[in-house]
């Protein structure tokens, strides 16, 4: 028996976001598991690199050799990237009804170009909403861990991740910071706690959001 894919009104559109190490990828795949059950249609995609112009500039952003960039010119990257990415993917799908689950979104830049590399917020967030037509998430997954403990889980880094652990810090506190702004648009969880843990507080939200659709 085939089942047709249950479709929402205007879409639902996720985005995890949160330091280095932090699981996003784990959770966003078990994530998609659990709504597809649902029968609905879930797109997963990933900030910088979700479209083909974007991995171009991804591999031009993260690989260590292209070296030192001006913070204004990698805030310009990332939002070029994130502009391509609303327009030929995530849009789209909305507009079809599906879920998006997003591997990072405008908090990024918000974390790494303005806390981190110190660009004034105000600036980075009015180029990603220029980038996005306006567009935001329904809500925001924030999986907050130490880099002291989400950088030991991998080995070898790329452009950002080899960066300072005071820059890492400043981007853990920014995450904190907007869901602290915003909380009914976010969902805070520590990333420390067993991955089965973390999968059952984002489905417990989940859940309230797919009642409110
Ligand atoms: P990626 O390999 O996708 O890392 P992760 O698995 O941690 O998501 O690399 C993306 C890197 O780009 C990561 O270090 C965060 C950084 N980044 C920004 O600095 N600004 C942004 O707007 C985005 C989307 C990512």
């Amino acid at each position: 028996m085939t089942t047709e894919a249950s479709s929402l009104p205007t879409g639902i559109f996720v985005v995890f976001e949160g330091g280095e190490g932090s699981g996003k990828t784990t959770q966003i795949a078990r994530l998609a598991a659990f709504m597809r059950a649902k029968n609905l249609t879930v797109v997963t995609t990933r900030e910088p690199g979700g479209t083909v112009v974007g991995q171009s500039i991804r591999a031009l952003l993260l690989d260590p050799a292209t070296g030192e960039l001006s913070p204004r010119t990698e805030a310009l990257l990332y939002a070029a990237d994130r502009a391509e990415h609303v327009a030929a993917v995530i849009a789209p799908a909305l507009s079809n009804g599906d879920v998006v689950l997003s591997d990072r979104y405008i908090d990024s830049s918000l974390a790494y170009q303005g806390a981190g590399r110190e660009l004034k917020l105000d600036d980075v967030a009015l180029l990603s909403q220029w980038a996005t037509d306006s567009l935001v998430p329904d809500l925001t997954v924030v999986l907050d861990i130490d880099p002291r403990v989400g950088m030991s889980r991998f080995e070898g880094a790329d452009r950002l991740e080899a960066l300072s652990l005071d820059f890492h810090d400043r981007v853990r506190q920014g995450f904190l910071d907007l869901a602290a702004h915003e909380p009914s648009r976010y969902l805070v969880v520590d990333a420390t706690q067993s991955p089965d843990v973390v999968e059952s507080l984002i489905q417990a939200r989940i859940v309230e959001l797919l009642d409110q659709a």
